[in-house]
């Protein structure tokens, strides 16, 4: 049986030594370290996140600023927003959240935030920074994720890293970071022909499709180490990407839905938001 990895208590030691960061920088700088949170419209998941993300604000001692936009907001308006939150010295770190409404362009808005308040890792200038090894701010998932394999102890150098899921958000950038600690890497999509040939050689599986328990045991090359991004909502219960009772019988390590990933994925915000406002001040 495979051990789980626990990215609820993983998470929540990262987010004590953050708090305490947060507060020497309170006690340095006289403020507290700010995250602007932006929502546009009433998706629900996004609803959730953003609840989840502003409690784990207040928990660490950042402050959060907190925008609930109505569904119809112009996209001048926003813009709007972003340039004033990029202008605001109180402000360390801007997220927001996604999916926008259809009316709205997703890249300009994005392209919008200063890449040094991005807290998200989105921004063309992050994205090029991840694929080039250059410091840069990492998208939060995949920054998470990377974590979560380390603390089971494994070395990722050499081993086959496979992930599937090619989004902007989590598969590729998950992909380049894996590729940065010297894992072999197969990108794995909805095209793939033949995908359980490919992961069944994965020593690292990482589940990014969107789709609940798209995984399922026969998939998985016993003993390894199995990450499941998925956050599949059905009739109030939360699903991953993975059949959980099939793979944890070949995994070696397994994250839980929920309980794994997700955690870290707000872990990794706060992360990025107070080394966003140390970097400010020492440059
Ligand atoms: N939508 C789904 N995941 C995320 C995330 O990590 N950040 C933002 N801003 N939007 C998301």
């Amino acid at each position: 049986m495979a051990e789980i990895i626990d990215g609820k208590a993983i998470a929540a030691a990262v987010k004590e030594d953050l708090a305490a960061q947060a507060k020497m920088y309170e006690e340095k700088y006289g403020r507290k370290i700010g995250l602007a949170v932006v929502k546009v419209g009433n998706d629900p998941a996004s609803e959730v996140y953003v609840r989840n993300k502003i409690v784990a604000c207040g928990k660490t001692g950042v402050r959060s600023f907190s925008y609930e936009l109505p569904e119809d907001e112009s996209e001048e308006d926003l813009l709007a927003l972003v340039d004033k939150l990029n202008d605001d010295p109180e402000v360390d770190g801007i997220l927001v959240q996604l999916p926008l409404p259809k009316h709205l362009n997703e890249k300009k808005v994005l392209a919008r935030i200063r890449p040094e308040k991005d807290a998200d890792g989105f921004h063309v200038v992050n994205a090029g920074g991840i694929l080039l090894g250059l410091p840069c701010t990492k998208p939060c998932t995949p920054a998470g994720i990377i974590e979560l394999i380390k603390s089971t102890g494994a070395d990722i150098s050499g081993k086959h890293a496979v992930v599937i899921g090619r989004s902007n958000i989590v598969g590729k950038p998950c992909a380049m970071l894996l590729l940065a600690e010297n894992a072999t890497v197969t990108i794995c999509h909805s095209r793939t022909v033949d995908l359980k040939s490919i992961t069944l050689t994965a020593d690292i599986l990482v589940a990014a499709v969107g789709i609940k328990e798209f995984v399922t045991g026969d998939m998985i090359k016993p003993g390894a180490i199995v990450i499941d991004v998925g956050m599949n909502r059905e009739n109030g219960k939360l699903y991953g990407d993975v059949n959980f009772p099939e793979a944890e019988k070949r995994a070696a390590y397994i994250t839980p839905v929920p309980g794994g990933v997700g955690p870290m994925t707000i872990a990794m915000l706060l992360k990025n938001t107070v080394e966003a406002a140390y970097r400010c001040r020492e440059n």
